[in-house]
């Protein structure tokens, strides 16, 4: 019997889900133990901050965080940090993302959205708190050991990839463009800021708890740049052809609110032609890189076929 491509890509897929989920439990309970208890008053924003970060979440950046980490060497620090990290900020980004001046989404993760379960100040709030305890985890979580140096180089990371010249500059553009269309360029400069952004850090922070050097870094931040964007082209992609039930947020939002998207500038096929060859120039970064950037590999092509 001949073996097909397919029949590889499943084997990549099936190997990639497995090293996924031990990722995954690895960071969910790393980040259940950090997020505040639910008996410690104030409650009602406790409870807001862990129902909006635990109970689902694909854990892509964790994910990366830890296979960037593996791909650089062997883990000086344990990643566990950084990984929490980028997630509570995540989350934060989605429940502020989802409010009724934002995107006014009513469903997320198969579930009622933060403001929905809750209330829009609580929302608010407790996308504020997670933002401040992603912080507050990079900068005194004892599993980073003593490495001052380390801690506040990731800071620095994190906090560029967050702000106005990153995600909250990439959301604002994506506000003041709803209802109006975007140039190829100027709808790029969007995705890497919005999106990109948070994945780049993602990797850079993995790479850095490896002890990457400065060669290293930068291949693995030019890996991650195609990376973002693919992954931004395709969650446009899946609001137009995914499911609600599969996606567990409301398929078809972009177009009904006339977000500016790749679809809507480029059509379907040809937005999917591009993020398939930037997961191509993903891999093509990688190449000085053994088997241990096997799971960033996968990590890209999973990117870009994925259906939620
Ligand atoms: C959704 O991100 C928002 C974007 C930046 C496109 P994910 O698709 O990673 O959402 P979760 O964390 O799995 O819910
Ligand atoms: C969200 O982009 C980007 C951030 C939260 C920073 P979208 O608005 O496309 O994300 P979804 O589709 O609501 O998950
Ligand atoms: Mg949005
Ligand atoms: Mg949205
Ligand atoms: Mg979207």
């Amino acid at each position: 019997m001949t073996t097909t491509s397919s029949d590889h890509a499943n084997v990549r897929a099936a190997e990639l889900s497995k090293r996924s989920a031990e990722y995954r439990r690895r960071v969910n309970h790393a980040l259940a133990e950090r997020l505040p208890d639910l008996r410690e008053p104030p409650q009602r924003l406790h409870e807001a901050m862990r129902y909006a970060v635990l109970g689902g979440g694909k854990r892509v950046r964790a994910i990366m965080v830890y296979a960037a980490a593996d791909a650089a060497g062997c883990p000086q620090v344990n990643p566990d940090a950084a990984a929490c990290a980028v997630e509570l900020v995540h989350s934060y980004s989605l429940v502020h993302d989802d409010l009724p001046t934002m995107d006014d989404d009513d469903l997320r993760r198969g579930r009622p959205t933060c403001h929905r379960a809750f209330d829009e100040a609580t929302a608010l709030l407790a996308g504020d708190a997670l933002q401040t305890l992603a912080f507050e985890v990079l900068s005194s979580d004892p599993s980073l050991g003593i490495a001052t140096e380390l801690r506040c180089r990731m800071l620095e990371v994190l906090s560029r990839a967050i702000g106005s010249q990153g995600m909250a500059g990439g959301q604002a553009i994506d506000l003041a463009a709803t209802g109006r269309s975007l140039t190829l360029e100027e709808l790029e400069g969007m995705h890497l800021r919005k999106t990109g952004a948070l994945i780049r850090a993602s990797v850079r922070l993995g790479a850095l708890c490896a002890s990457a050097d400065e060669e290293a870094l930068e291949r693995l931040d030019a890996y991650a740049r195609c990376v973002g964007l693919a992954f931004q082209i395709q969650d446009d992609v899946l609001d137009v052809e995914g499911e609600t039930a599969v996606l567990g947020k409301a398929a078809g939002a972009d177009s009904a609110l006339g977000k500016p998207t790749y679809p809507s500038v480029l059509g379907l096929a040809e937005s999917r032609r591009r993020a398939l060859s930037l997961h191509e120039r993903a891999l093509a970064r990688l190449s000085g890189f053994g088997a241990s950037a096997d799971t960033l590999r996968m990590l890209s092509e999973y990117v870009v076929t994925r259906k939620r």
